[in-house]
């Protein structure tokens, strides 16, 4: 996701109105993916220089992840969506990682989509694992 704080900026708003603004669009994303019969989708959301931003957006991100989590548990189970989750779950305040894991526990037996949100996520970390992996296989 990107843009959320140059299109409210663009229309007098402020960034946070623009992250209200992108939960409905991922909304909107997932119902269209859904009707086509997509099976996964990865939303990359939160990265790990993203908490270099000021605390008050970080925070208010945060809140937003739980918050929009929380409220569509229903959603997430009707329509058999199952929550994933990739990239330092454990940099994420606690009350973050217990409402994730509580959704990802809640939808593990849902198959019609799955629904994966990168949060604190790093490219040159996740380039750095894969090798580690690859050498430790070499080891062996
Ligand atoms: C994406 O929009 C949302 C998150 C990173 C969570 P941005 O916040 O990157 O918005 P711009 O790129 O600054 O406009
Ligand atoms: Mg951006």
């Amino acid at each position: 996701m990107d843009g959320n704080g140059r299109w409210a900026k663009e229309r007098g708003k402020r960034r946070f109105f623009g992250h209200l603004e992108g939960v409905k669009v991922v909304k909107k994303i997932v119902k269209s993916i859904m009707m086509l019969n997509v099976k996964y989708l990865t939303l990359f959301t939160f990265s790990k220089e993203n908490w270099q931003r000021p605390k008050a957006e970080v925070n208010m991100l945060m809140n937003l992840f739980i918050s929009t989590i929380k409220e569509n548990q229903n959603h997430f189970l009707k329509n058999e969506i199952k929550i994933n989750v990739i990239g330092s779950i454990a940099d994420l305040p606690e009350n973050c990682q217990i409402a994730l894991t509580q959704m990802i526990d809640a939808t593990k037996h849902n198959t019609r989509l799955t629904l994966t949100l990168a949060l604190s996520y790093s490219a040159r970390l996740e380039i750095l694992e894969a090798v580690n992996k690859i050498l430790a296989l070499k080891k062996t």
